[in-house]
């Protein structure tokens, strides 16, 4: 039914014929081909910790590529920065190989086990238990992140895995001083981590948070990493590791076996790409909702001049096409592999037509008229990084053990940190996630199959400039990487795209969640009078973005200002 109505709306636009996101329709601006760099000669990370960003360069220096530096700063991430991504998490990747001129992206998200039963995520009176979703082993995917490391050493890099995980396991094993979001993670999180001995026994040494400026060791992750260096997916899915953790899972109340962790595989699918006024978005496809949602948002966007637009009109045309994409990110979006996505819709500029045709000139459409959907406060709990190497190489790795800390749950005699990511399915249908997400059918826990996501790591690539960009931040994500990728193809560089205020809409709740300062008085006004309602909201995102200037050929690395300046590097 909804389906048809969909198809209602993709013939109207097509019979008012204004085609949406077709490069050829925009003007473009002026290429000077035969003057552009064809390689930077030099290389540019951007991550959000100064120790995985040098991990990242020293990889570089003993002759990896930009993909053995990816594998050297996602590791040291799982070491330093635990409470975003790790190796008992998941990752998602876009990437250029220069060689061949080829995109692709890296699927290392997270599984359902076999045994995944919805009954575990609900109370006794069939109200949504909160605390097995996103707390302990029965929150947890099987990991996807150990298999994604090995993968982009065996396909995509130039060194061995173990030279790339180096600078994880040296920095796991001789320590390291935790910064302030660390220790804060670590306080907020301290009664959940009391829960499990070995969480209390790695994150809470003598019984409370290591000291600021206090030396901090990970012995079990450095040994699992390790194994992983040696034995490469027989270190992590199978042997010492994979029995230590079904042990430590079976133990606490999970129901995770052998088989699914020996059973886990990499995906390798084709990015989502679009065109969108001279500018090339390669962005990410299902099991990720991030690349349906923007492709579509910037659609509806192509068929407006937003240049000539005052801010509340090119705020509200925005928001209005969040509003839209996020209704079918609800509706539709799915495992690629378990169910049949109506893409070719979505991604059609018909389909955009029609919905810019529903949009009114002034006036906010509510959300309730649309279809129906619930929600609350995204969080900002996963990790993002950049990198462009001097063959010009690109990589945008989005990472996560979903919320703060994952499941707070250690796997013991692991070290290993497990995700929450079952919460990203739709465990109860029509009851909001963390992030205030709904869901349908589409994104109902299986066996084996991966939970949708948001996350977006992207690559643009313009007449003249490219950007390689993404940001952590639950549903806000999606928003986050359009605004900062519509900052770039406004001539922002490195710095002012992660600066941008920041504003996001997700069909439901119908509100507008805002940056303080992100709006004049003026706009607000507007907005206002047209029918929107705001919250303001904090924290934004940690972008991390490296952009190439291929007239100049420099480039530019920057993180978000919100979290960690200066993280951003290039050498
Ligand atoms: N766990 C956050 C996401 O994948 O969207």
């Amino acid at each position: 039914m909804k389906l048809a109505l969909r198809w209602h709306v993709l013939l109207l636009g097509f019979l008012l014929g204004t085609s949406g996101a077709c490069a050829a329709d925009q003007p473009t601006p002026s290429t000077q081909a035969a003057q552009l760099a064809e390689r930077p000669g030099h290389a540019g990370i951007a991550s959000a910790n100064k120790l995985a960003t040098e991990a990242g360069f020293e990889v570089l220096a003993k002759g990896g590529n930009a993909f053995d530096a990816a594998i050297a700063v996602a590791s040291t991430l799982s070491v330093v920065e635990p409470e975003s991504s790790g190796i008992g998490g998941g990752f998602m990747a876009t990437m250029y190989i220069a060689g061949n001129k080829r995109t692709v992206f890296i699927d290392a998200r997270e599984t359902a086990p076999a045994a995944v039963n919805p009954k575990d995520y609900l109370n006794p009176d069939g109200t949504p238990n909160r605390d097995t979703a996103l707390k302990g082993p029965l929150s947890a995917g099987i990991p996807g992140e150990p298999a994604g490391l090995v993968w982009l050493a065996k396909n995509y890099g130039k060194l061995p895995l173990s030279a790339s995980l180096a600078p994880a396991i040296r920095t796991a094993r001789d320590g390291f001083k935790p910064d302030d979001r660390l220790l804060g993670a670590i306080k907020e999180e301290q009664k959940n981590l009391e829960r499990w001995p070995a969480s209390a026994e790695k994150f809470l040494p003598n019984g409370n948070a290591p000291a600021a400026g206090e030396t901090w060791r990970d012995p079990g992750q450095a040994h699992t990493l390790e194994l992983l260096a040696n034995y490469g997916d027989a270190g992590f899915y199978s042997g010492e590791t994979a029995q230590k953790l079904v042990d430590a899972v079976h133990a606490a109340g999970g129901n995770w076996t052998l088989k699914d962790l020996a059973s886990y595989r990499v995906k390798e699918r084709t990015p989502i790409t679009i065109d969108y006024h001279g500018y090339k978005i390669i962005t990410a496809p299902p099991p990720s909702s991030g690349g349906v949602a923007i492709a579509e948002i910037l659609n509806i966007l192509s068929g407006f001049d937003l240049s000539k637009l005052d801010q509340a009109h090119r705020v509200h045309l925005t928001i209005e096409a969040m509003r839209r994409a996020f209704r079918d990110h609800n509706d539709y979006l799915g495992d690629p592999d378990f169910v049949k996505m109506p893409l070719n819709m979505l991604l059609s500029p018909y389909y955009a037509d029609g919905l810019r045709q529903s949009i009114l000139p002034d006036k906010a459409t509510p959300s309730s008229m649309l279809a129906p959907s619930g929600g609350q406060d995204p969080g900002m709990h996963t990790t993002h990084f950049s990198i462009i190497d001097a063959d010009g190489n690109m990589v945008a790795i989005t990472s996560t053990v979903n919320y703060l800390l994952g499941s707070t749950f250690v796997a013991k005699g692991t070290g290993v940190l497990l995700n929450d990511e079952m919460d990203d399915f739709a465990l109860v249908p029509n009851k909001p996630n963390v992030y205030g997400l709904l869901g349908s059918t589409a994104n109902a826990p299986e066996p084996g199959k991966r939970m949708l996501s948001s996350m977006s790591p992207s690559i643009v690539i313009g007449p003249d400039r490219t950007a390689v960009i993404g940001s952590p931040g639950g549903s806000t994500i999606i928003t986050q990487v359009l605004e900062g990728i519509l900052a770039f193809i406004d001539g922002g560089d490195a710095h002012q795209v992660v600066a941008k205020k920041r504003f996001h809409h997700q069909f439901m709740p119908d509100v507008v969640m805002v940056e303080p300062g992100a709006f004049d008085a003026e706009t607000t006004n507007a907005l206002t009078q047209m029918g929107y309602s705001f919250k303001e909201r904090g924290p934004w995102g940690f972008m991390n973005v490296v952009i190439w200037d291929r007239r100049t050929n420099k480039l530019d690395a920057a993180s978000d200002p919100r979290r960690d300046d200066g993280l951003g590097k290039v050498q």
